[in-house]
């Protein structure tokens, strides 16, 4: 299979097309395989990424490093930039600018819109965009997409809930526009708070070829949909802390809710969990994705994604 990502930038699922989906996903089940069997191997040697975490995290990063790691690459690892020279006023220009002399690709998560593909005007090496602010995380996506097409291998058409925070939440934004590039029918469920609601643009996309059902109620979805993505209500945007508090818990996924779910529905989450919107009593139920295939896939993924990057 052609590799057209090879030494490119990804900040936007926009720039990929089937054609990549299929190639990092075939990659992707290889590097599942070659975890299990050998734990990895040394095709990123002589590699180095720098992970510029400009905000926090737990799975993107430490899933990342471990993907650089399992392929023999080596690791310039920042979760926070707290003590490096951001601190004395650095800009993010020059900060990209030497972290591109060191590394050969940087990973970066950024809490504006758009530094990513800033960083990608003054970076020497690709860029890959690890969540903007309320923008994109494209690589959140590829492994949610990944979880959803790989356990719904026949099903031509899927309903697809994605619920809660949809107008800061950026894993929705990218999944909603990655799952368009599958070989699947999408119905979207749009389920909401009106004052979170789904950017308009996205929505404008996403409607030229698949059915749309906007909502404030989760009960009107739950007995159609294949899969149903929570998100929580993302804090951090929220510049009144009151209308934080409001929102939070506005919807709660329980097993009392899932009674009328389809038998082979998926729960998905990209977690965390931060206000119980879906309850701890489905940790483990079998239809829950969010502690097990997801993140598993979020490694593999990254895997094959750092692969497909640096090696033609
Ligand atoms: N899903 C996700 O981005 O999680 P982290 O914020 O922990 O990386």
């Amino acid at each position: 299979m052609k590799n057209s990502l090879f030494g490119q930038d990804l900040t936007t699922v926009d720039s990929l097309e089937a054609s990549d989906l299929a190639l990092i996903f075939q990659k992707t089940d290889r590097m599942k395989k070659l975890t299990v069997e050998k734990g990895g191997d040394d095709s990123l040697k002589g590699k180095i990424g720098a992970f510029l975490f400009f905000e926090p995290s737990t799975r993107t990063f430490s899933s990342f490093i471990t993907a650089m790691q399992r392929l023999g690459g080596g690791i310039i690892p920042l979760n926070g930039m707290k003590n490096t020279s951001v601190e004395k006023g650095e800009s993010f220009e020059h900060t990209v600018r030497v972290f591109s002399t060191y590394a050969d690709c940087l990973i970066i998560r950024h809490p504006e819109v758009g530094y990513p593909t800033k960083a990608t005007q003054v970076s020497a090496v690709p860029v890959v965009n690890a969540g903007d602010g309320p923008g994109e995380h494209p690589t959140q996506a590829l492994l949610d997409v990944y979880t959803i097409v790989r356990r719904f291998p026949d099903k031509k058409e899927l309903t697809v809930t994605l619920a809660g925070d949809l107008k800061f939440g950026r894993t929705v934004h990218s999944l909603a526009k990655l799952l368009l590039k599958t070989d699947k029918k999408i119905n979207f469920n749009l389920v909401s708070p009106e004052m979170l609601a789904m950017p308009y643009e996205i929505t404008v996309k996403i409607k030229k070829s698949s059915s749309v059902f906007e909502t404030s109620k989760l009960s009107e979805t739950i007995s159609v949909s294949d899969v149903i993505y929570m998100t929580r209500v993302q804090k951090e945007r929220f510049e009144n802390p009151a209308e934080y508090e409001k929102l939070k818990s506005f919807y709660r996924l329980d097993k009392s809710l899932l009674t009328r779910a389809k038998k082979e529905v998926i729960i998905m989450h990209p977690l965390p969990i931060a206000a119980n919107e879906i309850s701890h009593e489905l940790d483990d139920d079998p239809r829950s994705l969010y502690l097990k295939d997801q993140l598993k896939n979020g490694l593999a993924v990254r895997m094959a994604l750092l692969d497909v990057i640096l090696n033609p």
